[in-house]
């Protein structure tokens, strides 16, 4: 499967580093909603799931983490370790996000609101739609 990563502008002087990114520019939709994720135990997983319609972003933006993308077909492993980087996480992608550093902050910029009937939860339930409309 593809896997795009963003690499976002960063202005660096003697007073530290600014990184900085504009909707539909450097990511290709609008952005509706920011969350992040930070204090996730080392040997926890989190996500576990695919979305029909949202698409995301997904920055590391302090420490480190892994998150595996699933495609129905194949699985690819992403290391997330540099804030001007970001993970494109497109719709009907399942994913996972573990091996967090302590000090991991992770940062999501997602293409809708919150909508709770987006989620695909059951794996299966994904693979059976991926076969379908494939
Ligand atoms: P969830 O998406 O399950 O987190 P993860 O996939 O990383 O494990 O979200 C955890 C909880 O937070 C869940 O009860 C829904 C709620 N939530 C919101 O209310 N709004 C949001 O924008 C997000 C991302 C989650």
């Amino acid at each position: 499967m593809q896997v795009t990563k963003f690499k976002f502008k960063q202005h660096e002087n003697e007073l530290g580093s600014l990184v900085f990114l504009e909707s539909c520019r450097d990511i290709p939709f609008t952005v509706k909603r920011v969350y992040y994720i930070y204090g996730v135990g080392g040997n926890l997983r989190r996500g576990l799931h695919a979305h029909k319609t949202l698409q995301q972003a997904l920055i590391c933006i302090h420490g480190s983490c892994k998150v595996v993308l699933d495609d129905g077909t194949e699985r690819v492993e992403v290391v997330l370790d540099d804030p001007t980087e970001g993970l494109h996480v497109g719709n009907y992608v399942w994913r996972e996000m573990y091996d967090f550093s302590p000090d991991a902050v992770l940062l999501v910029l997602a293409s809708e609101y919150y909508e709770k009937e987006d989620y695909i939860h059951d794996y299966d339930e994904f693979i059976k739609y991926i076969k379908e409309n494939s």
